[in-house]
């Protein structure tokens, strides 16, 4: 009940120093949401993503798995990335990897670590898809950081060849896809620049007619 106790504590802490601050901000938030960004990220406890973005309720809606895997089969995350592109209209869809990520290590291992060694492995593609670059990269944690990265640019062309992207992208809907890595070490973002803007910027294959 200890844990419970202060969740509760926090919360009415934290809504009093919102009202203070802004009288009309629950009021305000409760008649609709107009977020301008879907973040796609790892579950992980150490990224998240209103935090370390300094952004407000109502500014991001969230889809978070483990190692922010976006796969065509997934109803979870085609419905997610559905309403935020069709009925909310977000402008960016920013895919966030991070150094560390546990899940891409767990990928990169041989042992089995149950359930979850299914959903890792698309990861596991990848890394066979780059293994002599990786391989040839002296430690284990600057490997798995390697694939991390790689791993966030896979899945930036993932949501950028689904049909709801490419759907937006047909009725001429301004739409971007970005791919970010965060640092655990220092909190920090980088840009991996592996954007995709527009359905040019995606293989003709994927393309879908107006
Ligand atoms: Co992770």
């Amino acid at each position: 009940m200890k844990e419970l106790e202060s969740i509760l504590n926090n919360n009415r802490e934290w809504v009093d120093s919102v009202t203070q601050n802004d009288p009309g901000f629950f009021n305000r938030l409760s008649g609709s949401q107009a977020p301008r960004y879907l973040w796609i990220g790892c579950s992980d406890s150490r990224v998240p993503s209103n935090v370390i973005t300094g952004l407000q309720p109502g500014d991001m809606f969230v889809h978070r798995n483990i190692a922010n895997v976006v796969q065509h089969n997934d109803l979870n995350v085609l419905s997610v990335m559905e309403y935020a592109v069709k009925v909310l209209k977000v402008k960016s869809i920013l895919v966030c990897g991070h150094y560390g990520c546990g899940g891409v290590k767990a990928a990169m291992e041989k042992h089995p670590h149950g359930m979850v060694d299914n959903w890792l492995r698309p990861i596991k593609e990848i890394y066979l898809a780059h293994q002599q670059e990786i391989d040839s990269i002296e430690g284990e944690q600057n490997q798995v950081n390697r694939l991390s990265e790689l791993n966030v640019e896979q899945q930036v062309k993932q949501v950028s060849q689904s049909t709801v992207v490419q759907d937006a992208w047909a009725s001429g809907q301004q739409l971007s896809i970005h791919g970010l890595i965060y640092s655990l070490e220092n909190g920090r973002l980088k840009n991996l620049e592996v954007s995709k803007t527009d359905r040019n910027t995606t293989p003709n294959v994927f393309h879908v007619s107006e």
